[in-house]
């Protein structure tokens, strides 16, 4: 898989990240339900592959690249890992800073891109890239540069949206685009920078990356009530806070959406 071109990179806007003040940890805003649903699936499965691995993470670093305003960089910390996070926006840095400060969390926060992660080879144990890989206007980069900072033997977690006819439906369509259910601004995300998962796999091969799994996700509720639900939230019924509390991801085989994985550095 190559870069995407620059006139499909133009339709991301990757400058919601940017807005000065707090847009990630106040209940009611959209980025807040990156905690209260997608949390619960991300945080759960990367909690199985470090069980699964034996990882004791006390004893090893952590790298989330692409953590905006810390919402799973926090988790993570909690872990145990020694914890860094990196994002090109610099406001959703001081956001994660102030943050984790409240929370007493010890993070080391960066402002950094994933093209260019600011670190020398072989820097962490583990790299996490959670909803963040179909941001990126160079993804073999970003890969090669996770790679790069990972130790031999290191595990790279990460989730991504497939590029399926329904996720066009559900993401773009439904999500963002389609004023009676939109919760999303236009152009959060844009359906040609969605990644398959033959393509994230052959890539992490290229780079040194043994691919091990692919999980899934859906709804805990079912697509008439998740619609009913985001109904609710357009009429000024529900905030995200109500949003939030009751639709959430969940582990399942279905990929066409969200779907998460593992890979280890080749050693
Ligand atoms: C949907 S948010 C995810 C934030 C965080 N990973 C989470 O899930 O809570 C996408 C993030 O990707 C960041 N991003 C965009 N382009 C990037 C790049 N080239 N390298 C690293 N991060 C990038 C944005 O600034 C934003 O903070």
């Amino acid at each position: 898989m190559e870069k995407v071109t620059a006139e499909v990179y133009s339709q991301i806007d990757n400058d919601v990240y940017k807005k000065e003040g707090d847009i990630w940890w106040k209940p009611d805003t959209v980025l807040h339900i990156l905690k209260t649903s997608v949390n619960p699936w991300r945080v759960g499965y990367a909690r199985e592959v470090i069980q699964k691995l034996r990882i004791r993470a006390t004893d090893q670093s952590a790298l989330e690249v692409g953590c905006g305003g810390g919402i799973l960089t926090e988790e993570i910390r909690r872990m145990g890992f020694a914890t860094t996070g990196i994002d090109p926006a610099e406001e959703s840095i001081h956001t994660a800073r102030n943050h984790a400060r409240s929370e007493r969390l010890d993070i080391r926060y960066e402002t950094g891109s994933g093209e260019h992660i600011p670190y020398p080879d072989a820097s962490f144990d583990v790299v996490f890239c959670c909803d963040v890989l179909e941001h990126v206007e160079d993804l073999p980069k970003v890969i090669s540069e996770i790679s790069r900072v990972l130790k031999p033997n290191g595990v790279f977690i990460y989730d991504t949206i497939n590029r399926t006819f329904i996720s066009k439906l559900v993401a773009i369509k439904i999500w963002q685009e389609w004023k009676r259910w939109a919760f999303m601004p236009p152009n959060l995300h844009v359906w040609n920078m969605f990644i398959r998962p033959d393509e994230i796999k052959a890539l992490l091969q290229t780079h040194g990356l043994e691919w091990k799994e692919h999980v899934g996700s859906k709804p805990n509720i079912s697509i008439p009530k998740m619609l009913s639900f985001l109904r609710k939230r357009v009429k000024g019924e529900w905030t995200f806070v109500e949003l939030g509390k009751n639709f959430r991801l969940v582990e399942d085989s279905d990929m066409n959406i969200l779907y998460g994985g593992y890979a280890i550095k080749k050693g």
